[in-house]
């Protein structure tokens, strides 16, 4: 089996700790540790110890000098809508003019003009955008990166969509996370009456689901829960059968108004709820309680030119569990820039260092069900590491915008190198 040892880093930070998310003041503790070195075997972390107790049992590996930098677990980007294919950049003069997000979607802009760009593509060449796309993302210190569906809103164009990131999946030398996210939008030949609604929502369980879970096409279904999209009743509708189909549940979850979206997720046990711009009191200490990760994804406010962010603090105060992640689309957030998402949880969120590296590592991979080897490094985890131009953990957030992350490692194989 093959054996890499990583020497010579300033700290290793570890996120160490039981295989699941961490929560409330357990977030401030990243398992940073110094003078120590990673043993990998095959796949997998075989040990963080002492040099001196490594070298004898890994004396034939290949070294890998870290340089006195930083190590850190590979980033878990657990929400991303990376299928897509054009850019929408006509779309950030219009908000800054006054015109509202929702506003655009109304006039057909929005979410449906990027459905109709993806319904007159092929798979092939959606596959060749979204490769280069998925790749400049783990630039940027990804290993592990959810893709959802939910610009194709027909059968065949979601099928479409999810058969790309299956093509992903083999193409790119990453773990990716296919969701099905069917329930992204209304589509606009749908939208003339309540009857017609009902019937997209039928369409979505009745002809799309069955196919999607058959075909093992997405580890997880998502819903936009929000005021003007999908209701609260038609969520739990989608999301019910979904479970039932054996797929794991996600929500995009008061986003933009109080909806009791984050209450839902709690309720129908979903593994995240996502966004949470707007989450009402009730719905904190419904996160506080339960078992869903609060994902949150403060570029997107910042993108669209909101003031008002998720409140991480009040969030993390009462025991929820937090997670960060790009929210990579053309829409509302068109950034590779993983790092930036964490400069922007704690100058914004007022998170702090730890808190932000726990919340893209370990607590990103309980958003994906994927707690157990996936966000730390500890033995027996995925040897998923990321290496940074950077001395000390507080760097990664504080060079805001750079590109610092100067190579990665998922299941030991080399992914990245800048
Ligand atoms: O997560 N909130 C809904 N969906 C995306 C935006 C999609 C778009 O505008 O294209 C989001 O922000
Ligand atoms: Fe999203």
């Amino acid at each position: 089996m093959s054996q890499l040892l990583f020497v010579n880093a300033s700290q290793v930070v570890t996120c160490a700790g039981p295989a699941r998310a961490r929560r409330g003041i357990e977030m401030t503790d990243a398992g940073v540790r110094f003078g120590v070195a990673i043993a990998v075997e095959g796949d997998r972390i075989a040990a963080v110890a002492h040099p001196s107790e490594l070298e004898s049992t890994f004396a034939g590996a290949e070294v890998i000098d870290c340089g006195g930098r930083v190590v850190t677990p590979g980033l878990v980007d657990s929400h991303t809508h990376a299928i897509f294919g054009r850019a929408r950049y006509e779309e950030q003069e219009m908000r800054a003019s006054g015109v509202g997000y929702l506003e655009i979607a109304r006039r057909g802009g929005g979410i449906h003009a990027s459905v109709a760009d993806l319904r007159s593509r092929s798979e092939g060449e959606l596959f060749d955008l979204a490769l280069p796309r998925i790749l400049r993302l783990a630039s940027y210190g990804s290993t592990t990166i959810e893709i959802k569906s939910g610009y194709g809103l027909s059968v065949e164009d979601e099928l479409k969509s999810l058969r790309v990131i299956a093509r992903l999946q083999r193409a790119a030398p990453l773990r990716l996370v296919p969701t099905w996210l069917g329930a992204h939008e209304i589509p606009l030949e749908f939208r003339e009456s309540e009857a017609r609604r009902s019937e997209y929502v039928s369409l979505l369980v009745h002809d799309l689901l069955p196919i999607v879970a058959r075909e093992r096409l997405a580890s997880f279904a998502d819903v936009f829960c929000e005021p003007g999209v999908f209701t609260i009743d038609e969520t739990r509708a989608i999301l019910d059968a979904s479970r039932s189909a054996g797929l794991g549940l996600k929500l995009h979850a008061d986003e933009l108004e109080p909806h009791g979206g984050a209450e839902l997720a709690v309720e129908l046990g979903a593994v995240s709820a996502d966004h949470l711009g707007a989450v009402s009191r009730t719905g904190i200490v419904a996160l506080a309680g339960g078992a869903t990760v609060a994902t949150l994804l403060p570029g997107t406010m910042l993108f669209l030119g909101r003031r008002a962010q998720a409140p991480a603090r009040e969030m993390i105060e009462a025991g929820a569990a937090v997670a960060l992640a790009t929210d990579f689309n053309p829409g509302t957030s068109p950034t590779f820039n993983f790092p930036l998402i964490l400069t922007l949880g704690v100058s914004q969120l007022r998170m702090n260092v730890a808190e932000a590296i726990v919340a893209a590592t370990v607590n990103g991979a309980a958003a994906l069900g994927l707690a157990a080897g996936v966000g730390r490094i500890e033995s027996g985890c995925s040897a998923d590491l990321a290496l940074w131009d950077a001395e000390d953990i507080r760097e990664i957030p504080y060079w805001y915008g750079d590109r610092r992350c100067i190579g990665t490692w998922m299941g030991g194989r080399a992914c990245h190198a800048c």
